[in-house]
């Protein structure tokens, strides 16, 4: 194992979709080996595109670890089966879609294919990763690298503990994310961790201004820039965002959290009449 303020030397990323080809790109850039798993041939080339489009974008911007040419390093490599993993790897983050049986299925399979000391991780945004501890053998190397989209430039990376990990785990996770450039921040297992449940409790009130008609969605989020210094309003967030991805995750926390949580039934039609935001050209603000 390298030591705890380097990059991990190897690191397995299982998906290769928007957050896991982040994730990839962010290590191989810091000097990583970086081997990604995706489902078949297909997917594996187009996860290892994307990482040389990042690559190459970083360059353009100036960033460390760009690689001008758009080609990929030969550190980073895509497979297609977890039992592929190199087993001398330090580092396993799992991205694949929020699904707690397929996550807790992959995961074992890696375990099994990595070696004793390697640290597992999970990117979820919502699921408890303390169930997904209890699917391995070796609960103390678990714990959550929550990475926030667009990873390469984000600076945050939230460390989920479960009352399994061990000191040595959450140590070397946290290395790791200085030598990525970015900032943690270390959390106990609970819903909605801490980003998801605070961002998403000042969205839904948010909401439920504009519903109780208080004030305009931009007298709103003006209100948050210029007197608290939000970089965006919380309204313009989740248009961004998604209303239906921040109706999914306010259903989530209404269940574990309670009532304080219940989505206002102004998000609940807009999703119903298809207006989510940035994507589909219209939530709480026209997006031509
Ligand atoms: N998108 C975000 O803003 C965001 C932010 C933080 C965390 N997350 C979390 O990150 C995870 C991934 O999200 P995403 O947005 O990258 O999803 P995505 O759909 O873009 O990527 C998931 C990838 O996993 C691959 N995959 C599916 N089954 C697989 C298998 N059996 N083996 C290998 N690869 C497989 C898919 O082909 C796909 O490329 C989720 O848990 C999500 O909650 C997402």
């Amino acid at each position: 194992m390298t030591s705890a303020s380097a990059p991990p030397a190897v690191v397995g990323v299982i998906g290769g979709g928007r957050m896991g080809t982040g994730i990839a790109q962010s290590f191989a850039a810091a000097g990583s080996s970086v081997v990604v798993v995706e489902h078949d041939e297909a997917a594996a080339a187009v996860a290892l595109d994307r990482i040389a489009d990042g690559l190459r974008r970083a360059a353009e911007r100036g960033g460390p670890g760009g690689f001008a040419t758009g080609e990929v390093p030969d550190r980073v490599t895509a497979v297609t089966s977890i039992a592929e993993l190199p087993a001398d790897a330090d580092l396993v983050v799992e991205a694949v879609p929020e699904d707690a049986a397929l996550k807790a299925r992959l995961l074992t399979a890696a375990e099994r294919a990595v070696g004793e000391r390697c640290v597992l991780a999970t990117n979820t945004s919502s699921l408890p990763v303390t169930e997904l501890a209890a699917a391995l053998k070796r609960p103390g190397r678990f714990l959550g690298m929550h990475f926030f989209n667009p990873v390469p430039v984000s600076a945050l990376v939230e460390l989920v503990l479960t009352p399994d990990t061990t000191g040595e785990t959450l140590t070397a996770a946290a290395g790791w994310t200085h030598a990525l450039g970015k900032q943690k921040v270390v959390v106990q297992d609970s819903p909605g961790f801490a980003s998801s449940r605070l961002g998403l409790a000042l969205g839904l009130e948010a909401v439920r201004m504009v519903e109780e008609g208080v004030a305009e969605p931009e007298a709103i989020d003006t209100a948050m820039r210029l007197g608290y210094r939000h970089p965006m309003g919380p309204l313009r967030l989740t248009d961004v965002v998604g209303l239906d991805v921040r109706l999914a995750i306010a259903d989530h926390l209404h269940k574990t959290l309670g009532e304080r949580f219940a989505p206002p039934a102004l998000l609940r039609e807009k999703v119903a009449r298809g207006e989510l935001g940035r994507k589909t050209g219209k939530g709480f603000y026209p997006w031509p």
